[in-house]
């Protein structure tokens, strides 16, 4: 089942309940949290304190997306009863095995996101350990940013690794995502459509929503 996580990066941070009901009722499956340290990319998002400010407020399971270094330091933070996964960045990851089963530990999903310039071969000896891989289509650190197209072959590799090594792994891709490319991302394999700008900052959020999950059917 392929699913949606807008992500709350470009969510109106001033009415967060609001903008996250919006998309909850549109029929968003997810909701994607930024985490971003002003390190290990240029810019700084929220912490831990905000996501849980909506604890209790949304049934939405939350796709944690932490683009921070020492990873490690902080993934307990973001254990919660909505998290689904904690993802963390392979170029971040000293001791990638390490810190996957550290999430793991938790009961918590485990996914790694590459940038766009970083090989799948990095996964290579963890694969199997995995829940999710995360591909960047962006270089992380801001919203509204344009789709590199050499993602889609990124995709494609990516499923026929999954096909023999790990059927279940939710392929999930990240920046730039609209409706207009939406589909040919699901086509190449990708399962989890991550997207910001294109649903918050449409005219209209809900129906933002509901196209892109008529798209990706
Ligand atoms: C970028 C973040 C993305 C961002 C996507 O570093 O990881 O999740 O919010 O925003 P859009 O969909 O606008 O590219
Ligand atoms: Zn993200």
């Amino acid at each position: 089942m392929k699913r949606l996580a807008p992500s709350l990066l470009s969510a109106d941070f001033s009415r967060l309940k609001e903008q996250v009901d919006l998309i909850e009722n549109a029929g968003a499956q997810l909701l994607h949290i930024d985490v971003m340290d002003g390190h290990f990319v240029p810019n700084i998002s929220f912490g831990p304190v905000v996501m849980k400010s909506l604890l209790g407020k949304t049934k939405m399971p939350f796709d944690v997306h932490l683009m921070i270094e020492n990873p490690d330091l902080y993934i307990k933070e973001f254990v919660t009863e909505n998290t689904e996964f904690i993802t963390v960045h392979a170029e971040a990851c000293i001791h990638l095995h390490r810190t996957i089963q550290l999430i793991k530990s938790f009961g918590i999903k485990a996914g790694v996101a590459l940038n766009p310039s970083t090989p799948l071969c990095v996964l290579d000896y963890v694969f199997e350990e995995l829940d999710q891989v995360l591909l960047m289509s962006v270089n992380p650190g801001f919203g509204g940013q344009k789709f590199i197209p050499s993602a889609l072959a990124k995709i494609e590799k990516l499923r026929e690794m999954s096909e023999s090594r790990n059927p279940n792994i939710t392929i999930a891709i990240d920046g730039g995502i609209t409706t207009k490319n939406v589909k040919a991302v699901v086509e190449r394999g990708v399962t989890l459509v991550v997207a910001g700008s294109a649903v918050f900052n449409a005219a209209n959020p809900t129906l933002a929503v509901k196209e892109f999950l008529q798209e990706m059917l």
